[in-house]
C-alpha cells in the first residue's frame, strides 16, 4: 500500500478563548501537543471540544489567546487558510456533500492542489488506508453506511496533505467493528508520523489512542496527563468511562468535582 510521508507539527494553545457574541465556549484554553503525538481531548455535551478545533481551522473566532502550529502564530487564521497551513478538521457529523460521489468528496479536500501530479497517487492513498472505499469510488456519499461516510471525512481531511489532523468525534454512531477498525487506522496514520487532535465522547478509546488527554468542562480545562494516567483516575474512570460512582463507596461525603455531568459511557471497542 503505498504510504504518506508525513511532516510532523507541534500545537500550542496559550489562553484561548473562544466566544459566540456574549456566550464564552471555551475559556483560557493551554493545550500543547507534541509533533508526531496524538493528543485526546474528552468532555461532556457542550464542554467546548468542537469550538476548540473550530478554532484551529479558523471556523470559530478567538476571542483571546494564541494559536501556535511549530511556534507560528495561526490565531484567527480565515478557514481557507487552514489548508495551505497545514490543518484539517474532520468534523463532527462529517459534513460531507451528500449529492456529490465520494471521489468528488475527496476532490474537495484536494481543492487547492487539483492540478498537482501528486494528487491522483492520493486518492490511491486515501483507498490503501480505506479499501472498503474504493469499489464506491463513483457511488454519491449521502448513500453511503456511517462508517464509510466517516472514512470519507477522515480521507478527504487527509487529502489537503495536513501537518495537523483534527479528529472530532469519528466513532459516534458507529458500530464497534467499524469503530474498531477506524482506530487501527487513526493509529496507522500517527506511526507514520503525523499529528493527530481526537476529540471523542468515547473516553476509553481515545485513551487508547493517544498520548495524552485533556479533559474540557464547561469551557474550562478540568484535567490533563498522560493517556495511561487518565484511564486510571478515579474522576476520570467516574466521569467517562463508566466506573463507579464515589458517593456509592463514600455515602455522604462530598459530590465529586463535576458530578453533575451527564456522560453516557460508551462500549468500548
Ligand atoms: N455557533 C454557535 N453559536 C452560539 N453558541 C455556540 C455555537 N457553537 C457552539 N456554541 C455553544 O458553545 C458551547 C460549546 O459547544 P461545543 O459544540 O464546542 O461543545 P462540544 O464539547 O463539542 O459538545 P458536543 O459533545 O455536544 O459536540 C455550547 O454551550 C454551545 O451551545
Ligand atoms: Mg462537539
Amino acid at each position: 500500500m503505498p504510504t504518506w510521508v508525513w511532516t510532523m507539527s507541534s500545537l500550542e494553545t496559550h489562553g484561548l478563548t473562544v466566544a459566540y457574541g456574549s456566550a464564552v465556549a471555551l475559556e483560557s484554553m493551554n493545550v500543547s501537543v507534541k509533533a508526531g503525538t496524538v493528543a485526546c481531548i474528552l468532555g461532556a455535551n457542550g464542554a467546548g471540544k468542537s469550538s476548540f478545533l473550530k478554532c484551529l481551522v479558523g471556523l470559530a473566532r478567538a476571542q483571546s489567546g494564541k494559536v501556535l502550529l511549530d511556534g507560528q502564530d495561526v490565531t484567527n487564521i480565515n478557514a481557507y487558510e487552514a489548508a495551505p497551513r497545514g490543518i484539517a478538521l474532520s468534523p463532527e457529523g462529517r459534513r460531507l456533500f451528500p449529492d456529490l460521489t465520494v471521489y468528488e468528496n475527496l476532490c474537495v479536500g484536494a481543492y487547492l492542489r487539483r492540478r498537482d501530479a501528486s494528487f491522483r497517487s492520493d486518492i490511491d492513498k486515501v483507498f490503501g488506508y480505506f479499501p472498503r472505499l474504493q469499489p464506491k469510488v463513483q457511488q454519491l456519499a449521502g448513500s453511503l453506511s456511517g462508517g464509510e461516510q466517516q472514512m470519507v471525512a477522515i480521507g478527504r481531511a487527509l487529502m489537503s496533505r495536513p501537518r495537523l489532523l483534527l479528529l472530532d468525534e469519528p466513532s459516534l454512531g458507529l458500530a464497534p467493528l467499524i469503530v474498531s477498525q477506524l482506530a487501527s487506522i487513526i493509529t496507522a496514520i500517527n506511526r507514520e508520523g503525523l499529528t493527530i487532535v481526537l476529540v471523542e465522547q468515547n473516553a476509553r478509546l481515545a485513551l487508547r489512542l493517544s498520548q495524552y488527554g485533556y479533559v474540557f468542562e464547561t469551557g474550562r480545562l478540568a484535567l490533563e496527563g498522560p493517556s495511561s494516567e487518565l484511564l486510571q483516575d478515579p474522576y476520570v474512570a467516574e466521569l467517562y468511562l463508566g466506573g463507579r460512582s464515589r458517593s456509592d463507596s463514600n455515602k455522604g461525603g462530598a459530590a465529586p468535582v463535576g458530578s453533575s455531568l451527564n456522560v453516557e459511557p460508551r462500549d468500548p471497542v
